[in-house]
Order: C-alpha cells, then sequence, then structure tokens
C-alpha cells in the first residue's frame, strides 16, 4: 500500500461525517435550536479524527518528508495552500467550539454562529479532500523509493497507535486540573 492509502481511507470517514454534518444542520435551522450532545461529537471528530489524526499525519510525515525532496513549484504551491488550509479548519472549530459554549450558557444568539461555523467546515473539507486525492497525494508518491514509502507507512500506523494513549492521558490531565 503507498502512503497515500491510509490517508484516503480518513478522508471517506471524514466526507461521511461532512454528510452527517449537514443533514444535522438542516434540523438545527427547521427546528431553530441545537442538540448540544451532537455538536460535541462534531467538535470531537473534527478536533480529534480530521485534525490531530488526520492532518497531522498529513503535516508531520507526508509534508515533512515532501519539503526534504525537490517537489515541483506546483506541489510546493499545493502544499503551503493546503497547509493554510487546515489551520483555517482548526480555527473554525476553535469558533464552533466556543458558540457550543455560549449557546450552551443560555446565549440563544450563538446559534447563528454555531450554523455559520458548521457551514464553513462543511463547504471546507469536500474542497479540500478534492484538491488532495486528485491532484496532490498521488503524483507526490513519485517523489519517493520504495523503502521511503514503507518507513512513512510504518510511520503513519505508529503514529495512529499513540493517539489513543494521547487523547485519554489529556482527558484524565484535564479532570485531575478540576
Ligand atoms: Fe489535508
Ligand atoms: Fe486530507
Amino acid at each position: 500500500m503507498l502512503p497515500a492509502g491510509p490517508l484516503m481511507k480518513e478522508h471517506r470517514l471524514i466526507e461521511r461525517m461532512i454528510g452527517v454534518m449537514d443533514f444535522e444542520l438542516k434540523k438545527i435551522k427547521k427546528e431553530n435550536r441545537a442538540d448540544l450532545l451532537f455538536i460535541d461529537e462534531i467538535i470531537d471528530f473534527i478536533k480529534t479524527y480530521a485534525d490531530r489524526c488526520h492532518h497531522g499525519k498529513e503535516e508531520d510525515i507526508l509534508f515533512k518528508a515532501l519539503a526534504k525532496k525537490n517537489i515541483s513549484t506546483e506541489h510546493s504551491r499545493i502544499m503551503d495552500e493546503l497547509i493554510q488550509e487546515h489551520k483555517m479548519g482548526r480555527s473554525n472549530v476553535k469558533k464552533l467550539s466556543q458558540a457550543k459554549l455560549e449557546y450552551e450558557s443560555a446565549n440563544t444568539s450563538a446559534l447563528r454562529d454555531i450554523i455559520s461555523n458548521m457551514e464553513t467546515l462543511i463547504n471546507f473539507y469536500p474542497k479540500h479532500i478534492e484538491k488532495e486525492d486528485k491532484h496532490f497525494f498521488i503524483p507526490c508518491m513519485d517523489y519517493f523509493t520504495g523503502v521511503e514509502k514503507d518507513t512513512m507507512l510504518r510511520q503513519m500506523r505508529e503514529f495512529d497507535a499513540e493517539m489513543i494513549h494521547e487523547k485519554y492521558t489529556a482527558i484524565v490531565s484535564e479532570h485531575e486540573k478540576t
């Protein structure tokens, strides 16, 4: 398998979650209220899976390895755009998290911010994924030798194995503070 394989597989799950978010957004607009438990699940999915697990592997493994290669101007431009887009996604989920806290503390006008940040994420991910799937990942595999590709796959597996411990260690540490 190519190192692009696990990343593209993760794209499919992110797309499914975007579909679920789109369905929920229509419900929020119709009922003029948000299900806070569901918003929490969205925030956790985007933060933990889409950003830490998925963008984490892209940035810390693939992009880092590409930065050591003499890649084309076009690929270098796309990689810069992808990094900027990850930052934008991160900032949007932060805003969604903030809006959820405000809505929770009875600020009903925060529903507008929940809706607009969900809309931004729903519009952002499919375009970002298409850029990576169709214009970046596969052609970029040609910069690497077979051994380098196998090393990246191993690093990706190790990255994923660490994540479960990282997530729950952070939860325990957070509770210990209170
Ligand atoms: Fe990405
Ligand atoms: Fe991606």
